[in-house]
């Protein structure tokens, strides 16, 4: 019952018995992205995404590309990162099915491309009420970080109509930062998407992770830990 549930206030866990993905799965997810950015190069614009792109949030805001991330502390304006999604087949499907997770409704890999922005940042945001399984097999460069943060005047768990409702800060001054990590590599970590998070020292490279998006009350009930 999502009335009834309370997700906890944990930003994320490592969870190092979670079986490793294949190397032919995670080699089929590395050509999709190979063959994105080939086909970005064509692009006349470096902020098309080749991929599936996303565009559900309620406000627009989080996918918008004017979108300003500023603090008058440190005097900073940047446009934040942005992300391209590919969708994996069937065969990946199967494998998160027998092997992670029997509920899950969205999964794919994602690259954030930071070679083509000046900017250092992926923005705050909440990735609505669902837990994320994240397992990063390219970290882009090894100061990034992934960042969460308690917004002035919001609760740290932050109240979600549904996984749909992503909610974003532009101003940093608002945010205070509560844990920062840098994520290991080939494992799954199990990702809060109540608490505002965002990724930090985006310097060049290309961070790449498979994801999978769980409703949260029923998250406890379906990774198979063994
Ligand atoms: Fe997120």
């Amino acid at each position: 019952m999502l009335n009834s549930f309370q997700p906890h206030a944990f930003t994320y866990l490592t969870l190092p018995d979670l079986p490793k993905i294949p190397d032919h799965l995670v080699q089929q997810g590395l050509r999709l992205i190979a063959e994105g950015q080939q086909e970005k190069q064509n692009l006349s614009t470096p902020y098309v995404d080749p991929g599936k792109k996303y565009a559900r949030d309620r406000h627009g805001e989080y996918f918008s590309r004017d979108r300003k991330l500023v603090s008058e502390k440190t005097g900073l304006e940047t446009s934040p990162i942005f992300n391209t999604t590919y969708n994996m087949d069937q065969a990946w499907t199967d494998w998160v099915h027998e092997n992670i997770t029997s509920v899950f409704y969205e999964s794919g890999i994602r690259v954030t491309d930071s070679y083509d922005t000046e900017s250092k940042y992926y923005g705050p945001h909440t990735d609505g009420a669902k837990f994320k399984l994240f397992y990063l097999v390219d970290p882009g460069h090894e100061a990034t970080t992934t960042v969460f943060y308690l917004e002035k005047d919001q609760p740290l768990v932050r109240n979600l109509r549904d996984e749909f409702d992503i909610q974003i800060a532009n101003n940093l001054d608002d945010l205070t930062i509560i844990d920062e990590v840098r994520l290991p590599c080939n494992t799954w970590v199990l990702l809060n998407g109540y608490i505002m998070h965002g990724v930090h020292n985006c310097l060049p490279g290309r961070r790449i992770h498979f994801f999978i998006n769980m409703p949260a009350e029923r998250v406890v009930h379906s990774i198979r830990i063994q």
